[in-house]
Order: structure tokens, then C-alpha cells, then sequence
């Protein structure tokens, strides 16, 4: 079998011991180079905590051909702006999904994105991320994850063909995506920002239990750095934070801001961009204080209205314009689950006004086609 000839020493590092049996060692820990290098303190020390061992392994091309019948069309369960999702089955009946890269980015920006990806995913255990299996380097990049039968919110949600996501399902789903960005910035080994929260992002298991999946964007941040500065700017117009889309500055409340924007999705129904060009940022911003002007029509009068009222305050505050006027995922959780609504607290100082709102009305959305150039953090941090 031809395994694909990687660039980087770090991966060469990777897959140099045995690329078939299963890891052993947490040798596997900080695929990148970038992301080596990155959960060091600033004198050089290791992070307090030492990394878990990734429990994925390397599968056989032949494993994943077979599991998927070939990467047979008929097995294409999902394209994204960087790869193509074949569902498969494996000899036991477990359900897999093959994400093979497809990027048409320069080899070397395809390895950077795969081990984003798997150096990041393969660590982090979660009810609401999802579940890294495995990879492949035969061939081509490939990455093995537990198959979500359900699908991802964003196909769910904006399916026209189906009855409308009931509401009980959507308080669901946006509870387990604040759990599980919680879990990313502050409870796991190192602080992940995704980079990349949407809906087509967030994975449905069976129970309906979202998963925050595609981690080809993400980054890990020292935890001593305040954030750190990337260029170019990668991820999806209408659900970029103004500092992030005009500076290149990263850190969790950048996921705070797109997860606010996830939340009016979720509440209205209405894609971040649509083909009207009008953002739903733009959209929702005079309603923002009365949420049953903004929930999907469709559900008519089947929702929670307390529920409604408490996501719509949430969202209202993490699609502020300046970072730090949005709560962290910990105060989203604590509003979330019955804390109480104070909107006094969360009032910004009038002197502070926030007098323009980030808008996107002349944005399409779409995906940048590639992570790999994104600059190192060492960029810029304080
Ligand atoms: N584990 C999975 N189970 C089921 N479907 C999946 C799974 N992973 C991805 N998909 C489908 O494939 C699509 C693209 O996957 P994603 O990882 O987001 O790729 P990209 O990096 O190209 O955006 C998702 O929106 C989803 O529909
Ligand atoms: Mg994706």
C-alpha cells in the first residue's frame, strides 16, 4: 500500500514508530509543529497536566476501503469546504465516518490541516465533541470518526422537506454545544479555540446529543497568552467576531461570538447568510431584546417562551461587538441552565456604548479552502 509521504518532521516523528498497530505512548500528543511548540509556559515548562494518551489508531486502507464499499457515492454523506465524509461499516457493525481531505491546497497545507485536526480531536474525551477512531495515511489523509446518524444540525435544521426541529430539541442542542465549548476552553488539557462554530459543525448522535465535530481550524492557546493573532483570517462569514475578521485575534471569545450567532440560528431557523445577502446578524440585531419576534415562524406557538427569552439574552450578549463585553462559555452555561437573568449586570457602561454592530450585509457565506496558512501564534500575544 503507498502511504502518503509526509513534508513536516513532526508528522514523519508521528507515524515513523508503526503506522498500523495501535499507539501505545502519548508520543502521538501535538501533532503540529505549531501545536508542539504551543503548550509550553513562556520559560519553556510543560503544561501542569500531561497529556492523556490518545486512544485513536491507525487503520489500513484496506479497512476504511472496504467499510466504505469503495468510497462508493452512494456512502458520500457530507462534503465540507475541506473534505469529503463517506459513511462505513466496519467487519463488527460499528458505524464509521471516513473524512478523506480533499483540499486543494498545496500537499504541505493538507498534512497542516489533517494534524490540526487530529492532534487536537485526538485528546479531548466529551459527550458533546465528537469521537476521534482513528486515521489512515495510506493513500491519501484520512480521519475515522464514530458515525453521527443523524447528521449535523445545520441539516436538520434547514431541511424544508421535514416537519421543523421541535423546540425541546433545540434547547437541547444548544445546551450540549455550551457544554461541550466549555469543556474545549477551560476543562481540557490544553484551551482549544474552534474556530469554525456552525451548524453543519455540530454532529447529532442518535439521543439527538449534539457533538462539536471538524476541528481542521482549531487552536491551541498557552495558557498564559491572552490570545494569539493568525492570518489569514480562515472560517465562515456571518459567524466571524469583528476582531477576529479585522485583526486575526483568536482566543475563546471568538467561539463565544460564533456561538451566539449558532444560537439565532437555532432560535429562527434563518441561515447565517443566506441568498438574500442580508445577515442574520443584521436581521435579528433590532429584536434582539424580544425573542419571540425572532423565533422561526414555523413553530408557531410551540416553544418555551421563558426558554426562548433566556437564549435570546445569551445570544444578545455573545454577538457583542467587543469581546470582552461577551460572557465566557461558563457564564453562558450558568444563564443557560437557570441562572438567573439579570440584565443590569450585563449592561455595558454608557460611556462604553457599543455604537456600530457587526453586520454582514455584503458577505456570501463560505468556507475558506484552507487552514494551512495560518500564522504561527507566536505572532502576537500578550
Ligand atoms: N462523524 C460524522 N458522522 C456523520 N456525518 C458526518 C461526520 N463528520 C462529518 N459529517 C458530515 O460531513 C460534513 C462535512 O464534515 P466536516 O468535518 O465539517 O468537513 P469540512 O472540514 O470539509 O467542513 C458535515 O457537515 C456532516 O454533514
Ligand atoms: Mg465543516
Amino acid at each position: 500500500m503507498r502511504p502518503f509521504l509526509f513534508r513536516s518532521r513532526s508528522v514523519k516523528r508521528l507515524f515513523s514508530a508503526s503506522t498500523t498497530a495501535r499507539r501505545s505512548k502519548g508520543e502521538g500528543d501535538g501533532a503540529t509543529e505549531e501545536n508542539a511548540s504551543s503548550p509550553r509556559h513562556a520559560d519553556g515548562s510543560t503544561l501542569d497536566k500531561p497529556p492523556a494518551k490518545p486512544n485513536w489508531r491507525c487503520f489500513s486502507y484496506e479497512e476504511i476501503r472496504k467499510a466504505t464499499n469503495g468510497f462508493h457515492q452512494d456512502n458520500l454523506v457530507g462534503r465540507g469546504g475541506y473534505a469529503e465524509v463517506y459513511k462505513g461499516v466496519m467487519d463488527d457493525g460499528q458505524a464509521i465516518a471516513v473524512k478523506r481531505l480533499t483540499s486543494a491546497s498545496m500537499e504541505e497545507q493538507r498534512e497542516k490541516e489533517f494534524l490540526t485536526e487530529l492532534g487536537t480531536i485526538g485528546h479531548v474525551h466529551h459527550p458533546n465533541v465528537s469521537s476521534l477512531l482513528g486515521c489512515c495515511i495510506d493513500r491519501d489523509l484520512h480521519l475515522v470518526f464514530e458515525f453521527s446518524s443523524l447528521g449535523s444540525v445545520s441539516s436538520n435544521l434547514h431541511d424544508e422537506t421535514s416537519p421543523p426541529m421541535d423546540w425541546k430539541l433545540r434547547h437541547k442542542i444548544a445546551v450540549g454545544t455550551a457544554r461541550g465549548l466549555h469543556y474545549l476552553h477551560k476543562e481540557c488539557q490544553r484551551r482549544i479555540i474552534h474556530r469554525d462554530i456552525k451548524s453543519s459543525n455540530i454532529l447529532l448522535t442518535t439521543n439527538f446529543e449534539p457533538q462539536i465535530s471538524d476541528f481542521g481550524l482549531a487552536k491551541w492557546l498557552p495558557s498564559d497568552w491572552s490570545h494569539c493573532a493568525v492570518a489569514p483570517i480562515e472560517g465562515t462569514f456571518g459567524c466571524l467576531a469583528p476582531e477576529y475578521f479585522m485583526h486575526g485575534i483568536v482566543d475563546e471569545k471568538t467561539d463565544v461570538f460564533a456561538f451566539g450567532v449558532f444560537l439565532l440560528e437555532i432560535i429562527s431557523g434563518r441561515k447565517p447568510v443566506d441568498g438574500s445577502h442580508m445577515s442574520l446578524l443584521s436581521w435579528a440585531k433590532p429584536h434582539l431584546n424580544d425573542g419571540t419576534m425572532l423565533v422561526d415562524p414555523r413553530l408557531e406557538d410551540s416553544y418555551d417562551l421563558e426558554q426562548l427569552e433566556r437564549l435570546t439574552f445569551i445570544a444578545s450578549l455573545c454577538v457583542r461587538a467587543a469581546a470582552k463585553w461577551r460572557p465566557s462559555m461558563i457564564e453562558v452555561l450558568h444563564l443557560i441552565e437557570d441562572g438567573e437573568i439579570l440584565p443590569d449586570e450585563w449592561k455595558v457602561p454608557d460611556e462604553e456604548e457599543e455604537v456600530e454592530f457587526w453586520g454582514f450585509d455584503d458577505l456570501d457565506e463560505c468556507d475558506t479552502p484552507s487552514s494551512s496558512s495560518i500564522g504561527s501564534p507566536t505572532q502576537s500575544f500578550t
